[in-house]
């Protein structure tokens, strides 16, 4: 089996919420963009215990990428104890908070991805009003409640080139299969005439940015 096809195996095995059509979906994405030049400047934002990066961090493996796997590690509103996507064996047991960091350490590590996939812990916000890098592809799976998703996309999406890539997660054009701030996004980047319809898999939206 090849580097990559052992990362995509891989990757399946990782806790996480990414259906593996969509996970390959982005894997081929990142590939066919980068088109096999060297370097460029990556960035998730969502990063949970690294199963899209592992994904994402294959195909920038192969480029010579830098993928930045952005989180806060404390989870979104539904991980947390009571709501649907809590799980308690991410809690730390030394403070009672839910921490992903040392299980997505551990994922980055297992998949021999430490040089390609770079952590940074801290409030999306904070990180993009300080990130001054211009992005090749940018995919956006971080809170998706209204508030945080709109000031992800109004923080970063400025930051991606003309060319680059804007991937989108849980994007539901019908409510009752998932809440609606990652379709207004997506539907808010079509509608600004930055950006163009690429390729879509399950919920996710592959797009590019033309102006
Ligand atoms: C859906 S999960 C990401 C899943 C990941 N992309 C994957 O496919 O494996 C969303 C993540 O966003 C993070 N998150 C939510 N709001 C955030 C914020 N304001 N700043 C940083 N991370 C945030 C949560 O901690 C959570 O890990």
């Amino acid at each position: 089996m090849s580097r990559s096809d052992d990362l995509l195996e891989f990757a399946d095995t990782v806790k996480g919420f990414m259906p593996r059509d969509e996970g390959l979906a982005l894997y081929r994405g990142a590939l066919e963009h980068a088109g096999g030049d060297a370097g460029g400047t990556w960035l998730e934002v969502g990063a949970w215990c690294g199963k899209s990066a592992v994904y994402l961090g294959a195909a920038a493996e192969q480029n010579n990428a830098v993928l930045y796997s952005l989180d806060h590690h404390h989870g979104s509103e539904e991980n947390q104890e009571g709501w649907e996507h809590f799980d308690y064996t991410l809690v730390d047991p030394v403070d009672g908070r839910l921490n992903t960091l040392p299980t997505w350490q551990r994922t980055i590590a297992e998949a021999a991805l430490e040089s390609t996939v770079i952590g940074l812990v801290g409030p999306s916000l904070v990180v993009a009003a300080h990130f001054a890098q211009p992005l090749d592809i940018l995919f956006i799976d971080g809170g998706h409640g209204a508030e945080i998703a709109w000031a992800d996309y109004e923080a970063w999406t400025p930051k991606v080139v003309v060319g680059g890539l804007l991937m989108i997660h849980d994007v539901f054009v019908n409510p009752v299969d998932g809440g609606r701030p990652p379709y207004e996004i997506y539907l808010a980047a079509l509608e600004s005439g930055t950006f163009v319809d690429l390729a879509s898999e399950g919920s996710l939206r592959v797009l590019t940015r033309v102006g």
